[in-house]
């Protein structure tokens, strides 16, 4: 893909970084590459998971795509996005009773159950709401994708129901009550980038669909093949041959589909038509070197594309990353690129060769579109979920906002847990920091030196100033230290020591403990206040 890199940092300028832009003329193209390479008895259900962003799910809905889903906010994006419920479908190895709910009074196409315990409680929760559920059985079958380097299937995993188990037990699963069995769900694995291995493993389901439905005379109408449709990634990598891809899967599929004409097939895809069409963008912020390295620091990396790290894959690659920023000289140099977390781990990329950097430059991750910020750990540090652009007809609109500070903290519960406890409220040392404008009063400052002459028996005469150090000057022990405090208590209204919130430097000098007093106090007042308001 050929980037506009003018565009690119006009979308940084406009609207800040870490952010990510969608290209619709890549979605689109990629969306048809996959749609030409399909025959048309196979529907297409683009996974949520990979990017559920409403508007790019409303585009692909106008491409033609149906949508499968694995939560309850997917649910309700693909509907907002105008997805018919008999085009999508809910998955997922937990799902909670309050999403078999939304998804049975919607009416979706198929509750793809992944274990017979969910199958019990879909079954109960159908008679009570007096529905019949749609059901598919997800199966781990005895086979796995052999070109998957992140495989779901075909090795223990926490995800359907093992082929044997399901083939010996599938009889009874039509068996519940308010279940109708439509078909089975295969998920093998994700990256195949060998058009021979998706044909295998889609022909490996099919079969399995004949056995079962024949070995218990049942009249499926459904059958899930999965996908896992990869996309180059990295430089020793080549794309998928989708024309050789089109010539193993036609036959196979309109063959299956003369056996089976009212049989659904469903192939899953979320890399395949949402990957290639991003870029990731983000400034570098400062360069150093560190130990011989040289190293660009950026303000977005791993919180917002976990990805680049290389999830299933041993040898660690780098993604491919480019300098947007057009300069007149392009003197290549090999940097470090990471970004603004506190762990060695976040690097977009290592020993990365790119045209010259300089602090303020703008960098694109390319081919970012699949699995970015939602899988990503976007809270790390609580920098938040980065911003999202859509490129169209060279125009750019936002379709995600970036996660301000007070976004992040609207979600924090700010419990008084210390009055829960039934513990007086805890003053803590920055909270006197942050009252800075209480002026310590001639008053108080009196109160005390008056307390301290009593107490240390100081003579009339002897002065005592607002900077008289206390121990070195007036000559005040812990204990006395400790009687002062009391008796102040007994003369200053409303002042009560709370020994979580003292310390050593209050008795610094006259004004350190009057200023902790008259903070308190201010304290007090402020809390007093506010309960009032509350009340
Ligand atoms: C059940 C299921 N469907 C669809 C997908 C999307 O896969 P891909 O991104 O490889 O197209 C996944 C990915 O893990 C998945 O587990």
């Amino acid at each position: 893909m050929t980037l506009n890199k003018n565009l690119l940092v006009l979308a940084a300028k406009k609207y800040g970084t870490p952010s990510y832009v969608y290209d619709s003329v890549m979605l689109h193209s990629s969306y048809t590459e996959l749609r030409n390479a399909l025959p048309d008895c196979v529907d297409i259900f683009y996974a949520l998971k990979v990017n559920p962003n409403t508007s790019l799910v409303k585009l692909l809905r106008s491409y033609g795509a149906n949508t499968e889903v694995c939560s309850l906010a997917e649910l309700e994006i693909a509907l907002k996005a105008g997805v018919a419920p008999r085009d999508i479908i809910f998955l997922g190895p937990c799902k909670k009773e309050r999403e078999h709910k939304r998804a049975l009074e919607v009416g979706v196409f198929t509750i793809v159950v992944e274990s017979e315990t969910e199958l019990k409680r879909l079954s109960a929760l159908a008679t009570i709401m007096n529905v019949i559920a749609p059901v598919a059985i997800r199966i781990n079958p005895n086979f796995s994708a052999s070109g998957s380097p992140w495989k779901m299937g075909g090795r223990p995993t926490h995800f359907g129901i093992e082929e044997d188990t399901a083939i010996k037990d599938f009889g009874r699963y039509s068996e519940y009550s308010n279940i109708e069995i439509k078909g089975i769900h295969v998920y093998n694995g994700t990256k195949i980038l060998e058009a021979k291995s998706v044909f295998e493993n889609c022909e490996y389901i099919l079969k399995l669909y004949k056995t079962i439905s024949e070995k218990y005379g049942l009249h499926f109408s459904m059958v899930d093949v999965g996908g896992g449709l990869g996309i180059k990634y990295y430089e020793n990598e080549s794309e998928l041959d989708m024309t050789e891809l089109k010539a193993l899967l036609a036959p196979l599929f309109n063959d299956f589909h003369l056996c089976f004409p009212n049989t659904r097939i469903i192939m899953e895809s979320g890399r395949f038509i949402a990957g290639r069409c991003a870029s990731f963008l983000v400034t570098v912020d400062n360069l150093k070197e560190n130990h011989g390295k040289k190293f660009a620091v950026t303000d977005g990396g791993t919180n917002c594309n976990a990805s680049v790290i290389g999830s299933g894959q041993l040898l660690k690659r780098n993604f491919n990353i480019e300098n947007v920023t057009k300069r007149p000289s392009s003197v290549m140099k090999t940097y470090n690129i990471s970004g603004p977390l506190c762990t060695p781990d976040d690097l977009l990329g290592r020993d990365v060769s790119i045209e010259e950097l300089v602090e303020g430059d703008i960098l694109a991750v390319t081919s970012t579109g699949a699995y970015g910020p939602t899988a990503s750990p976007v809270l790390f540090h609580s920098h938040g979920y980065p911003a999202e652009i859509l490129q169209t007809n060279n125009t750019l609109i936002l379709i995600r906002k970036r996660d301000t500070a007070e976004d992040i903290l609207s979600f924090h519960v700010d419990n008084d847990l210390r009055a829960l406890q039934g513990l007086p409220a805890a003053i803590d040392d920055n909270s006197f920091e942050s009252i800075t404008n209480v002026p310590v009063s001639g008053d108080l400052q009196l109160t005390i030196s008056r307390n301290l002459r009593d107490v240390l028996m100081i003579p009339d005469e002897e002065p005592i100033f607002a900077n008289s150090h206390l121990k070195n000057d007036l000559g005040l022990d812990s204990l006395s230290s400790v009687h002062i405090l009391v008796s102040l208590e007994d003369q200053v209204q409303d002042f009560f020591v709370n020994p979580d919130t003292l310390l050593p430097r209050h008795f610094n000098t006259v004004e350190t403990l009057a200023d902790y007093i008259e903070k308190t106090l201010y304290q007090y007042d402020s809390q007093s206040e506010s309960k009032a308001v509350t009340a």
